[in-house]
């Protein structure tokens, strides 16, 4: 019924303007396709020739170069097999997200006037949440800051995150009464300054629209008093002492040494004698007798 009211209308078309305008033309019923992963989806194509009664059909797919997907009767690596046609109409069986991208088909009449017709599919393939991956530190100081993540990469659309504590839904955003804050979108879990009340077992679930929520078994959260314990007194005593040790040793070193004391003594002497009002020791037989010495 539909088929004869769309050949009538090109026909008529065809009588009222009979110069040679044959021409291929492609279209499709849909030029957006979504599919659940693991199930089939339909690439839709269809053409109509005026005079060439086996055109040549191709279908390509648009991604990093061109790669063709039904190429001279088949199809190619990693269709075959897994593909099917009919007319120009391309079913995928078993969809992954691999196969997200916008197909091609072309249709190439030879015979016609205008040969080639073309048309454009963009493919999505929605993925439903995976077990997502959770990092929950086992033990934390009380009073720190800590972070608790969890990640789905694989969902499509990406996932959104819920944590539960306790097998307790933990309210998101970052609400005034509550000591922590939980971005849905990157499911991130944080606490500024933990008390031993956060203590618990914490889990976190992703979701979208696509299938059902996928949580991790998580894991349980210890909080850590820090207390002086008697191994790290004797541990800081003992560190201490040591470098105590250490100073009086290298201080009685450098006094040996003299490094510290002897040297100065000439020094001291020749300063002083660029005083103004220094009198020579010379005049006083005790120093004019020790400088003697000296100078020698
Ligand atoms: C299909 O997509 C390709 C590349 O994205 C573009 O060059 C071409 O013009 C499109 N064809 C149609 C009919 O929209």
């Amino acid at each position: 019924m539909d088929s004869t009211r769309l050949l009538a209308f090109p026909m008529l078309l065809a009588l009222l303007h009979p110069s040679p305008t044959a021409s291929v033309t492609v279209s499709t019923s849909k030029a957006k396709v979504v599919a659940h992963e693991n199930s089939n989806a339909v690439l839709s194509c269809e053409f109509k020739t005026e005079k060439d009664p086996n055109p040549r059909i191709e279908w390509k797919k648009n991604g990093k170069g061109i790669t063709f997907v039904y190429f001279e009767g088949n199809f190619k690596e990693p269709y075959a097999g897994r593909a099917s046609i009919d007319g120009a109409t391309v079913t995928l069986h078993s969809v992954t997200q691999k196969d997200t991208g916008v197909y091609r088909c072309e249709v190439t009449a030879k015979m016609d006037h205008v040969p080639l017709g073309e048309i454009n599919v963009t493919l999505n393939v929605l993925v439903p949440p995976h077990t997502p991956s959770c990092e929950v530190p086992e033990t934390v100081l009380s009073g720190s800051a800590v972070e608790l993540h969890c990640k789905d990469k694989l969902s499509v659309p990406a996932a959104t995150y819920s944590w539960y504590k306790d097998n307790k839904a933990m309210a998101a955003g970052h609400t005034l009464d509550s000591h922590y804050s939980l971005d849905t979108h990157s499911g991130t879990l944080k606490f500024k300054a933990v008390s031993k009340a956060d203590a618990g077992h914490y889990r976190c679930e992703s979701s979208n629209e696509v299938g059902p929520p996928k949580s991790c078994p998580g894991h349980k959260m210890e909080v850590k008093e820090f207390e002086l314990s008697l191994p790290l007194l004797i541990a800081v005593g003992a560190g201490a002492f040591l470098l105590l040790v250490l100073c009086c040793l290298g201080a009685c070193l450098c006094y040996r040494r003299g490094c510290c004391c002897r040297r100065r003594k000439p020094k001291e002497n020749k300063q002083r004698r660029n005083q103004p009002n220094y009198s020579p020791p010379m005049q006083d037989p005790r120093f004019y007798k020790h400088t003697k010495s000296f100078m020698i």
